[in-house]
């Protein structure tokens, strides 16, 4: 083990403050390491847990061409959600704070076939990347914002790695998501208990169509903070890189054209588009989410060579099969079980 030893050594400085801070900043600048930790440590589990559960022929059940080809880079990514929580837990320490060493982390119901898992994981690395843009504003010491930003480019990377082992659009938009700490546990939080952060998190948002989705289709929802009824809710959907989302009665939810890749949503009580800004976004209308679903409508070869999913090749007008689309669905969001 001496080479994770000198891993160590080398990630340990990444989060040392470069300046004093007032106590405000310094209570937020730890928080949000503390959060970033729980989220590493939740991805590492996750991954821990699949490459000891799964083995090859399960992988090439689930369509890949090559099951050593996804095991390889599943073992990479482990490695380095294991790095960076080993990093940033030495960072808290060295501000003179404790990691939050009390979370459980429960995957049992996403992790039954290599198929969810494969979504799941690309659920979690656009979390990943979500998180890490969503807190930046949150840190006022400039090193270790620094630090953060080379943590994100490297969850930017797995997120594609788990594009292409989706059969999706290696890079399918040209900016990513930034969510409050808030909108992470709407997504993150059903699959960690026994801690607490002091962070609220956004009632979950899941999606349940079962059907075939893609552009067209009317999207459903449910909520532990919807009773059923869609007057005066309305859904926001929101594509990297537009200024607002859009935003329709939740009785007429449908996927425009001209989307592909990952599409955040959240359920408002006002038909006032949300910011694409995670500091101004106003929650005051909130009811729940967001949540993430993956709509692939443009299949690129990369992908294709990859994963064969269901026996066919995705195509435009079929983007996922009803199984896949409810698996992602289902599972972009799971509910807090009660
Ligand atoms: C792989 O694991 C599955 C269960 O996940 C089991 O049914 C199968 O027999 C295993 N195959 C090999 C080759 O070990
Ligand atoms: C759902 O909640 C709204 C707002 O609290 C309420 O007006 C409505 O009657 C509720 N509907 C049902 C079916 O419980």
């Amino acid at each position: 083990m001496r080479f994770v030893a000198s891993i160590i050594v080398l990630a340990a400085p990444l989060f040392v403050a470069a300046a004093p801070w007032k106590r405000q900043d310094s209570a937020t600048n730890l928080l949000v390491l503390k959060f970033a930790d729980v989220l590493e440590q939740l991805e590492s589990k996750f991954y821990a847990e699949a490459l000891a559960k799964f083995n090859k022929s399960d992988f090439t059940t689930a369509g890949f061409t090559n099951a050593q080809l996804a095991i390889e880079q599943f073992l990479s990514i482990q490695g380095d959600e294991a790095t960076h929580s080993v990093a940033l837990r030495e960072g808290i320490k060295s501000l003179g704070s404790t990691p939050v060493d009390t979370c459980t982390f429960d995957f049992s119901k996403v992790l039954t076939d290599v198929t969810t898992m494969a979504n799941v994981a690309r659920l979690v690395e656009n979390v990943g990347v979500t998180a890490y843009l969503g807190a930046a504003h949150l840190l006022s010491d400039p090193v270790l914002l620094t630090a953060a930003g080379s943590i994100l480019t490297v969850e930017a990377r797995h997120q594609t790695i788990l594009n292409v082992l989706n059969a999706g659009t290696a890079i399918p938009q040209a900016f990513d998501f930034a969510f409050t700490p808030n909108e992470v546990l709407a997504l993150a939080g059903p699959f960690i208990s026994g801690c607490d952060l002091g962070i609220r998190a956004n009632p979950s948002l899941a999606i349940t169509n079962t059907g075939t989705v893609g552009v067209g289709t009317l999207l459903t929802f449910s909520s532990p903070a919807i009773n059923g009824s869609t007057d005066g809710l309305f859904c926001q959907m929101l594509v990297g890189g537009l200024p607002f989302t859009i935003s329709l009665p939740l009785a007429q939810c449908i996927v425009p054209d001209g989307i592909n890749g990952p599409v955040a949503l959240w359920v408002t009580s006002d038909s006032q588009p949300l910011i694409n800004n995670p500091r101004d976004r106003a929650i005051d209308k909130l009811v729940a989410g967001p949540t993430i679903a993956f709509l692939d409508t443009k299949p690129q070869i990369l992908g294709q060579l990859a994963r064969t999913l269901g026996g066919t090749p995705p195509t435009v007008t079929n983007t996922v099969t009803p199984d896949q689309a409810s698996s992602i669905i289902s599972y972009a969001s799971p509910l807090p079980t009660p």
